[in-house]
């Protein structure tokens, strides 16, 4: 067989340790050959791919970002949806390049276009990616462990400039419309107030927190926002307002970071390593055994398969019954 991969949507850490379970297990185990699409979906339709061999899939196991480039794919996505000739410059494209497969690495956008390929009848396997763990389906997705790393040790080097200068400091970390990341690395963290998009926030308690913190000989306070948060003017960044409003509003020195894209830069974590490893594993044995139009996931701590048609265009987003955060206000800690 001969099997097609693309990475889709923003990069992750994790992307190149998939690359090469998949490639590995297909070239070693399966006797497959694999060919990388470039760009992201655009690169089925200019057909700019490159063979990949066990030479191009060394060392790059540690290796952040894709070898293979990305784009962002809602045009694309927009054109199948609407254009019954592009889906078939699409199938073309994919016969003429010989596939009998595409795997999809991506997030919530990519598997969504990967269901629509699917439905136009190419093979398709989709691997979620994202820093965000917000794909539907999956328990965990590859890139989240490492922004929760890199988020949290920001968490921690705030904490010594913060108490030194009796400050509070306001960090804002992504996650999109969700509050993966903020939820886990402001709990790792020990941020004192964690403000996430799924829960809605009362700004009055947010100050009120902060101002009995001071009362009880807490001079200092680490306030984690997602960046999905609901802030008056759409155009402002969640942590510019919540610092203004902070300062003005109890008096107290208060200071913002954004880490933006630091937190998808870079190296995969071992975890976030072994994560991808299992994944591209799984979706070079499901094509193997034929079982197309599925993406690959976590349950517990086995990997599984989904219908593409049950993930796409659904979100996994943090419930108020997370155990973390029912143990955080337990302990204090201000949710909104
Ligand atoms: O989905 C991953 C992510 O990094 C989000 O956390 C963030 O909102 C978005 O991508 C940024 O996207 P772009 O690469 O288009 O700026």
């Amino acid at each position: 067989m001969k099997i097609g991969i693309l990475s889709s949507g923003g990069d992750c850490p994790g992307i190149n340790a998939t690359i090469r379970g998949v490639g590995k297990t297909a070239i070693m185990h399966y006797n497959m050959e694999i060919i990388g699409i470039h760009s992201g979906f655009s690169g089925i339709l200019n057909k700019d791919v490159e063979p990949l061999n066990e030479r191009s899939l060394s060392g790059i196991l540690n290796l952040g970002g894709t070898i293979l480039g990305t784009s962002r794919e809602k045009t694309f996505r927009k054109q199948i949806a609407d254009d019954e000739g592009q889906a078939s410059i699409i199938k073309q494209s994919y016969d003429e390049l010989g596939l009998d497969c595409i795997v999809c690495i991506g997030g919530n956008g990519t598997q969504k276009t990967a269901h629509l390929l699917s439905e136009i009848g190419l093979n398709i396997i989709g691997v979620p990616k994202t820093i965000d763990n917000d794909v539907w389906g999956t328990d965990i997705t590859f890139g989240f462990d490492t922004a929760v790393n890199i988020a949290t040790e920001a968490i921690d080097r705030l904490h010594s400039t913060a108490s030194s200068h009796k400050r509070v400091m306001v960090v804002e970390v992504m996650g999109h419309k969700a509050g993966w990341i903020a939820l886990y690395a402001g709990m790792a963290g020990g941020a004192d107030v964690i403000l996430l998009p799924e829960l809605g926030y009362d700004i009055d308690k947010v100050n009120a927190a902060i101002l009995d913190r001071a009362k009880r000989g807490k001079p200092y306070s680490i306030v984690v926002v997602a960046e999905g948060i609901d802030v008056p003017n759409k155009r402002n960044r969640p942590a510019d307002f919540i610092t203004k409003t902070i300062e003005e509003a109890t008096g107290i020195e208060t200071r913002e970071t954004v880490l933006g894209y630091t937190q998808r830069g870079g190296n995969p974590s071992p975890y976030d390593r072994n994560l991808a490893t299992r994944l591209g594993g799984h979706a070079t044995e499901l094509i193997a055994n034929k079982q197309f139009g599925r993406m690959v996931c976590m349950k517990g701590d086995k990997v599984d398969a989904i219908p593409l048609s049950e993930v796409a265009g659904r979100l996994k987003t943090v419930t108020p019954e997370h155990d973390l955060i029912i143990q955080g206000e337990r302990m204090g800690i201000t949710f909104g």
